[in-house]
């Protein structure tokens, strides 16, 4: 099975590079896709822009098992439930997992560093204890990736 991946500052490739590891697949960048078959099943792993899984919309004619989402907001639950509503119909009859990435402010450039530094101000401003992980992500950065943040999805492969 193919690992297709789109990933701006690296957290969703070494996800993808991890699941294709684990199993005995093969990871492939989002530009490459002409490589991978219509028909054969895939699992897509997507950084979120926006609560946008980036260029799953690119992908209705794949064969799409399931999704990870990649992103760098602690609180999986409230994740999920954005992640659902603003891509419900690119999800339509595909399993969903979300792992938290990470953020790289050095690695952002343009629109997206700007875009990024207007949300993190006011984010810091508003001060709400719910958000004080999300604080400390956007004043330090942070490195999430990790194998037990995939557990449940690799879980779901075995089956
Ligand atoms: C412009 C912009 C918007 C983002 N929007 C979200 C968001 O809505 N929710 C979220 O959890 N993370 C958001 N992120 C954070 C990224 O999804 C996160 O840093 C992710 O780990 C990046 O993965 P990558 O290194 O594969 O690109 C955003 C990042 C950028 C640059």
């Amino acid at each position: 099975m193919k690992v297709l991946y789109c990933s701006n500052t690296g957290f969703s490739k070494r996800y993808a590079e991890l699941i294709a590891k684990e199993i005995g697949g093969e990871s492939v960048d989002i530009s490459l896709k002409s490589r991978v078959s219509k028909k054969e099943e895939i699992v897509y792993v997507g950084w979120i822009f926006a609560n946008k899984i980036k260029k799953l919309s690119k992908l209705k004619k794949y064969n799409v098992k399931c999704v990870l989402a990649v992103g760098m907001t602690p609180n999986k639950e409230k994740i999920i439930s954005y992640l659902m509503e603003a891509n419900k119909k690119e999800l339509v009859g595909k399993k969903l997992f979300y792992a938290l990435g990470g953020l790289d402010m050095s690695k952002q450039r343009g629109f997206n560093k700007m875009l990024l530094k207007m949300v993190s101000k006011s984010v810091i401003k508003q001060n709400n204890y719910e958000d004080r992980q999300m604080i400390d992500i956007f004043k330090n950065g942070g490195d999430f990736v990790s194998y037990e943040n995939i557990s449940e999805l690799l879980e779901y492969l075995k089956n």
